[in-house]
């Protein structure tokens, strides 16, 4: 993996939601003995909930953890298809002892002055440049990482930390971290499972040179620290699996 980060195959859904919340914890732990706070980046779509779950039935020193978010949906955060609205419903709405300090992505607003806003409240909790302690980010069937699409123009800034971005799918309109806020992270967790993932998975972890870098190569390729949480589903085309 050198390059890419540590890959951890994970035997089935449970096993890798508890080696997920394993390394959350373990991350918290270290970044709250560091500074006294934890800088958390939540990932949408449905693959994190399991993990959402068990941290709302976990122990940890919530009140020092401060939560982010990768990227959203440009709907309203009582929208199903928000992401907010999908950690809400597994974890920050059900657990009496969930962090308070959630720096929500406002998806209801127009995208350009959220995303605008969003990088100023980056900058002002987290400093210069903006240094998250852990990202999750999950994977898509395209490759595609947060909301950084093959393609896409968000993909390409290099200055900007979030920015609108379109998607092929429904939602179209999403606000994403950028590859400079990723990158600036101190570490990265890709959670990926299912078999359909498998064909992503390998074209991102053993990409042809020669074929165009899938967002989720990029994004993981310079960042400081990744880890890979992976079910034996989605690393069935992975060469030895
Ligand atoms: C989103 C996520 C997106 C997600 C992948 C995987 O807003 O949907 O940011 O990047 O992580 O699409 O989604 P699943 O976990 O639902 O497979």
């Amino acid at each position: 993996m050198g390059e890419l980060g540590e890959l951890r195959v994970l035997r089935d859904v449970e096993d890798l939601r508890d080696a997920a919340l394993a390394e959350v914890l373990t991350s918290a732990a270290a970044a709250i003995a560091r500074d006294g706070t934890f800088h958390l980046a939540l990932a949408g779509g449905s693959t994190p909930r399991a993990l959402y779950a068990a941290l709302a039935g976990s122990e940890a020193e919530f009140a020092r953890w401060v939560l982010y978010f990768g990227d959203e949906r440009c709907v309203p955060p009582d929208d199903a298809r928000s992401n907010y609205a999908m950690a809400r419903g597994a974890w920050l709405g059900v657990s009496p002892h969930a962090p308070t300090r959630v720096h929500r992505m406002r998806g209801e607003d127009p995208p350009e002055r959220a995303a605008l806003a969003y990088e100023r409240g980056l900058r002002a909790a987290l400093g210069e440049p903006p240094r998250l302690d852990l990202v999750l980010l999950g994977l898509g069937t395209d490759g595609h990482t947060a909301s950084l699409f093959p393609g896409s123009p968000a993909l390409a800034e290099r200055e900007r930390l979030v920015v609108t971005a379109e998607a092929p799918v429904t939602p179209v309109r999403r606000l994403t971290l950028t590859l400079p806020a990723l990158h600036a992270a101190r570490a990265l967790l890709f959670l990926v499972q299912g078999s359909d993932k498998a064909p992503a998975l390998r074209a991102v972890l053993a990409a042809e040179e020669d074929s165009p870098p899938l967002p989720a190569r990029q994004v993981a390729r310079g960042a400081a620290r990744v880890t890979w949480l992976v079910d034996r589903d989605a690393a069935g085309d992975l060469a030895g699996s």
